[in-house]
């Protein structure tokens, strides 16, 4: 059976843009392809401390799975949830890919170089962080990893460690991921999704940013997000029309109502398609939003942290047989054993 396989940091609350751009189309893959695949999802919670953490991590850890539950996603026994640091096999394939990556390649990573950039002091667990996602995804022959435009290089790094070490021994111990091009095709978007900061749309949406007014978060309340939606930066073209470019404001505006009503973008491009009156776009997306919050919410206070723990046993139980599986051929090829 093959394995779709993904993962989303915890470090705090997650927005609109984490929920529309990754929660939500993963759980539409997951229930889609549950019956007849491995669907694992993890709390990659090894990665989160590389960063400061907002509250308490046991606390988000919860809050996280909590939240794939409240986007829909279908349990069954393929599913599989578990925390990254409750299966030791990523810390120590983590080590080993550790040498055979070079310093060169993963010096490369744009995420590591945008979170090292102007600082004093850089922790090594943020350069190091491709190399443990390599693992994370390597360990359990993984050839599916919906995820998000941003993480589309750490995808192509694990391709090349896992080729670069079946090469070395001469052996397909290692499944190797698909191409993000096929990913992106697996997905089922035009494109990586990737939704923008409200006021300065040509930014992606992130927790991170001081104005409030650039993001929505989960908690929010849904009258406010409604009221961030109306306050969102348009342009001054005049004309409804999807163009990341020239008009992100527009475009980003018009990729949320998609993504929240599960309509293909080109519908609702077309439906909206010259329309002069930009006020009328935010009023339906700010409805939109208004009603998808409400009713995420309300799910999600109705899940109890026992109902999660439990998902953790099952899930983990199965992580650490497979991991463990995977590690031992690894280190059997560099004659650990
Ligand atoms: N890097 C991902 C993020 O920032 C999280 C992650 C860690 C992940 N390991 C992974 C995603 C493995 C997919 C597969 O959201």
């Amino acid at each position: 059976m093959k394995t779709i396989l993904t993962g989303i940091r915890s470090n705090s609350v997650l927005t609109l843009g984490n929920y529309l751009g990754a929660l939500v189309p993963m759980v539409r893959l997951a229930n889609k392809h549950s019956d007849e695949m491995n669907v694992n999802i993890f709390v990659p919670d090894l990665h989160s401390i590389i960063a400061d953490i907002d509250g308490n991590l046991q606390e988000n850890i919860v809050r996280t799975i909590k939240y794939y539950l409240a986007a829909g996603l279908k349990i069954n026994k393929n599913v599989h949830i578990y925390r990254q640091s409750y299966v030791p096999a990523h810390s120590e394939l983590c080590w080993i890919l550790n040498c055979v990556a070079t310093m060169g390649e993963t010096s490369r990573m744009t995420q590591y170089k945008e979170k090292s950039e102007g600082r004093e002091s850089v922790n090594v667990g943020i350069f190091d962080y491709p190399i443990l996602m390599a693992a994370d995804i390597l360990l359990y022959s993984a050839e599916y990893v919906p995820i998000g435009e941003d993480q589309f290089q750490h995808i192509e790094l694990a391709r090349n460690l896992a080729m670069r070490f079946n090469h070395r021994f001469d052996a397909e111990i290692f499944t190797i991921p698909l191409k993000t091009t096929e990913q992106i095709k697996f997905m089922g978007v035009s494109d990586g999704i990737r939704i923008r900061d409200l006021l300065n749309p040509e930014k992606k949406m992130s927790k991170s940013t001081k104005a409030e007014n650039s993001k929505i978060m989960l908690n929010d309340a849904p009258e406010l997000a409604a009221k961030k939606i109306m306050s969102a930066t348009t342009d001054s073209y005049g004309k409804v029309k999807f163009d990341m470019w020239a008009q992100p404001g527009i475009s980003n505006l018009l990729q949320i109502e998609a993504l929240i009503n599960d309509i293909p973008l080109q519908d609702v491009i077309s439906t909206w398609a010259g329309e002069t009156r930009y006020g009328e776009l935010k009023k339906k997306v700010a409805e939109s939003v208004k009603k998808e919050l409400t009713e995420f919410q309300e799910r999600l206070n109705k899940i109890s942290n026992e109902e999660v723990y439990e998902l953790f046993d099952f899930g983990e139980e199965y992580a650490n047989k497979i991991a463990n599986k995977k590690l031992l051929e690894v280190q059997k090829a560099f004659k650990l054993r």
